[in-house]
């Protein structure tokens, strides 16, 4: 009776104090490994070949000087690989920018462009510094490029890496014949999520053209992805407000970006330096899509609701309408999350206003109109469609599809620590699952599909978990269908809180 007693309390002592918060978020992690054979408590399947590659802030200070927001880390990227006999390696290693080489030989945050200020504040002439030098921090994603490993930002710039050692080789800031770039326009952002080519191997992108002339237009360029450095323009148009993004939409015959009003003021950038400060939420104005054609170029403008996203799923066609899924929020403030200040309070983390609604947009182009809908509550997983960092069956990218992969950060909607790693099944919510443990803090997770299945769930989840209560990382292989383990592997270093990355195949 008194162990009960004293486990009872324990948990509820952990679930109070989130344990390992500030291995998760925050603690510079400043191991690096090559190849690491990885021990899994039960076989790995031999048919997994490839490597999952990810990428993630991990270091928050360089000599004297440290990061005020999470989204500023110096990027790191980690490496399970998969020969396919069974084994296992793990490789982790920063992302050797040009500002991170600098910051390391000078042993001080290096004047490149941040979200936020440091501690202790940029001067004057590092800020302008900065903004002449640019955002060269890649510590968002991890893409494929006709062979080439690239990491991103949401910016125009990109690295190049080597897919087995996680080397970075070069930047690449690629032309795209037919566009200007130069004066009046500031030419550097983009999104951290291009989308595949329906039935191609190349990627979508966004090229956001700010105007620094007052009045004058700001410019959107859609834009085809070949390679590393090769770029084709499919479509452009000007706006009067940029708005911040950071993924978007395709279905096999269209591009849909979703502009919410979380405008940029190149102006007030140009005045404070920082986007933090240069970017607001506009509670009373309405979202406006643009649909491109991609056969054509034409744009569709449609205005919806007021709402704000992050990650689209997936979109396709179905009954001459578009639908488009996304995680919406009422208004922009999770981006307050991530300031240092809140993230290592609880108290102040936990007051965050948080809560992320995934949403289906029924988009009829005839008419002009879209239109919300919201998606069933399976009564035993009410959370499920609080999902964030979603992903899917690739193969199913722009097709109908039914299941969605997520992390669900708050799973009792009141404390931030309380995660859940769920399956959302948008066809019948009877088939929503979840997988989770106390003081375990799953990330986004890849679905790697068997080669010999058929259905949308045939495969595997891999999913990086820290063990806040043993202060350890682990993969943790997951089977969709039950979402129950697969096996697991401890890993040889802690891996903190990271955004995204893929599996990448036959590259291990
Ligand atoms: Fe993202």
């Amino acid at each position: 009776m008194h162990c009960l007693i004293l486990l009872a309390l324990c948990c509820a002592f952990c679930l109070a104090q989130t344990p390992g918060w500030n291995l998760l978020f925050g603690t510079s992690i400043l191991d690096e490994t090559q190849k690491e054979p990885l021990q899994f408590d039960k076989p790995v399947p031999k048919w997994i070949k490839g490597s999952l590659i990810r990428n993630g802030p991990a270091r928050y200070e360089m000599g004297k000087r440290s990061f005020l927001n999470l989204f500023d880390g110096f990027g790191k990227l980690y490496s399970w690989q998969f020969p396919g006999n069974g084994s296992a390696f793990f490789t982790s290693r920063f992302v050797q920018s040009d500002c991170y080489n600098e910051s390391l030989r000078i042993n001080d945050i290096a004047p490149y462009q941040t979200f936020d200020d440091l501690v202790p504040s940029m001067g004057f002439l590092e800020r302008e510094l900065s903004l002449s030098h640019g955002l060269d921090n890649m510590n968002i994603n991890v893409y494929n490029y006709s062979g080439d490993c690239v990491v991103l930002s949401d910016t125009w710039k990109l690295y190049v890496v080597d897919c087995y050692t996680l080397d970075t080789i070069r930047h690449s800031m690629p032309n795209i014949p037919g566009v200007e770039t130069g004066f009046p326009f500031v030419s550097v952002m983009s999104v951290a999520h291009p989308v595949r080519e329906y039935g191609t191997n190349h990627h979508l992108t966004i090229l956001q053209s700010l105007s620094i002339i007052p009045g004058m237009p700001h410019k959107f360029t859609l834009v085809r992805t070949k390679s590393a450095d090769i770029r084709e323009k499919i479509a452009e148009w000007k706006v009067k407000k940029m708005p911040y993004l950071h993924s978007f939409s395709t279905t096999e015959r269209y591009a849909i970006i979703f502009g919410c009003p979380f405008y940029m003021d190149i102006e007030k950038l140009l005045q404070y330096s920082f986007p933090k400060d240069s970017i607001a939420f506009h509670a009373d104005e309405p979202t406006i899509a643009y649909i491109v054609d991609l056969k054509t170029g034409s744009v569709t403008t449609i205005e919806t609701e007021n709402v704000f996203t992050m990650h689209h799923v997936n979109a396709y066609e179905m009954d001459n309408n578009l639908l488009l899924d996304v995680v919406s929020y009422p208004d922009a403030s999770l981006v307050s999350f991530f300031e240092m200040n809140n993230l290592m309070n609880k108290t102040k983390r936990d007051r965050v206003a948080f809560k992320p609604s995934l949403t289906r947009y029924r988009i009829d182009l005839k008419a002009q109109k879209m239109t919300p809908i919201t998606f069933d509550t399976n009564p035993s997983i009410p959370f499920a469609n609080m999902l964030e960092v979603p992903t899917i069956n690739e193969q199913y990218r722009s097709k109908h599809y039914c299941y969605i992969y997520g992390v669900v950060f708050k799973s009792d909607n009141k404390v931030w620590g309380n995660f859940s790693f769920v399956k959302k099944d948008v066809c019948n919510s009877t088939g929503d699952l979840s997988w989770s443990l106390p003081g375990h803090y799953p990330m986004e997770g890849w679905f790697v599909p068997d080669p010999t299945g058929s259905a949308e769930d045939d495969g595997v989840l891999m999913v990086p978990v820290l063990d806040g209560n043993l202060g350890k990382s682990y993969l943790i292989i997951l089977d969709p269908k039950t979402m129950k383990p697969i096996t697991k592997a401890y890993l040889p270093i802690i891996v903190p809180f990271h955004f995204h990355g893929r599996f990448i195949e036959n590259v291990y």
